[in-house]
């Protein structure tokens, strides 16, 4: 499972932006990408999931181009949450915006239903499945969106901000859903700017900024790096902030991260 960008151009027509990225391939599991709003994030996920043709360069999206991709085989290999429901969500009830999803990839109604019931007993929705989807609230209906997105099952999922208006227990649920489809194998690339996420959870970050990518690789050596995290207006892990304050620089993804480099280092001074 693999996305594969190579000499990207895109620009807005009557626009300064422009977004302008290498060769660069996005392998299965977790990929986080970084950088201030305007930075291109949204850009890049509306060009990988084709909304936008490029000035320049190629996207080769598990093994298909980009351009190839049509129909149901486009829906089964790629599909994205987009950062605000309401511009995914359009039927009558939850169950049936779920079953209407489910319908773009079968046209079993047997399978259609199971599809329902799996997905939003996934993201906890079930009780819900009557409502009227603008009945619920911003929460729950970005859950909602993002069942609609589980029930196509792609290959590989595009998260715009999934983290943005969700409560504390909706944000575990999705986490938990994001860390299950990993471990299945799936591609996740997630657009955030929370670097506790981040840090906590993510093997590989890449940042932009203006269009370009400023920084590849692992969440320890960007927060290692502070001017890069200057230019890309990023702010580090709050253990890192904290610890900052109190004159420790050392990179600290999570409180735990924290507790355990002092422990090794404390029974190293005993010893
Ligand atoms: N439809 C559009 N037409 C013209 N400019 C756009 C359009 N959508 C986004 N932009 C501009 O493109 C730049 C990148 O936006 P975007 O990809 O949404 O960034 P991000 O998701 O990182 O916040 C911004 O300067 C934004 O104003
Ligand atoms: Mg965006």
């Amino acid at each position: 499972m693999s996305i594969e960008i190579n000499k990207l151009h895109f620009a807005y027509p009557d626009s300064d932006f422009a977004l302008q990225l290498p060769t660069l391939k996005l392998a299965a599991g977790l990929t986080a990408i970084v950088g201030q709003n305007g930075a291109g994030k949204s850009t890049l996920f509306k060009l990988l999931l084709g909304l936008q043709p490029m000035q320049a360069g190629t996207i080769t999206i598990n093994g298909t181009s980009g351009e190839q991709l049509v129909g149901s085989a486009r829906l089964h290999q790629i599909g994205m949450l987009f950062q605000n429901p309401d511009d995914q969500l359009f039927n009558a009830t939850v169950a049936k915006e779920v079953a209407w999803s489910a319908r773009q990839i079968t046209k079993d109604r047997t399978e259609v239903d199971q599809i329902v019931q799996k997905t939003l007993a996934q993201v906890e929705l079930q009780d819900l499945a009557a409502a009227n989807p603008f009945d619920l609230s911003l929460s729950d209906r970005k859950l909602l969106a993002f069942a609609t997105l589980l029930a196509t099952n792609p290959q590989s999922y595009l998260l715009d901000e999934p983290m943005i208006a969700l409560d504390w227990h909706s944000q575990a649920i999705v986490l938990r859903i994001v860390k299950e489809l990993a471990q299945a194998g799936h591609q996740i690339i997630v657009s955030t700017h929370d670097m506790d996420l981040v840090a906590a959870n993510f093997g590989r970050v890449i940042t932009f900024d203006h269009g370009k990518m400023l920084f590849d690789g692992a969440p320890t050596d960007l927060f290692a790096a502070p001017a890069i995290m200057e230019q890309a207006g990023l702010l580090p892990p709050q253990i890192m902030q904290i610890c900052a304050q109190l004159g420790d620089t050392n990179v600290y993804l999570t409180p735990d991260d924290y507790v355990s480099k002092h422990q090794t280092a404390q029974l190293q001074t005993q010893h």
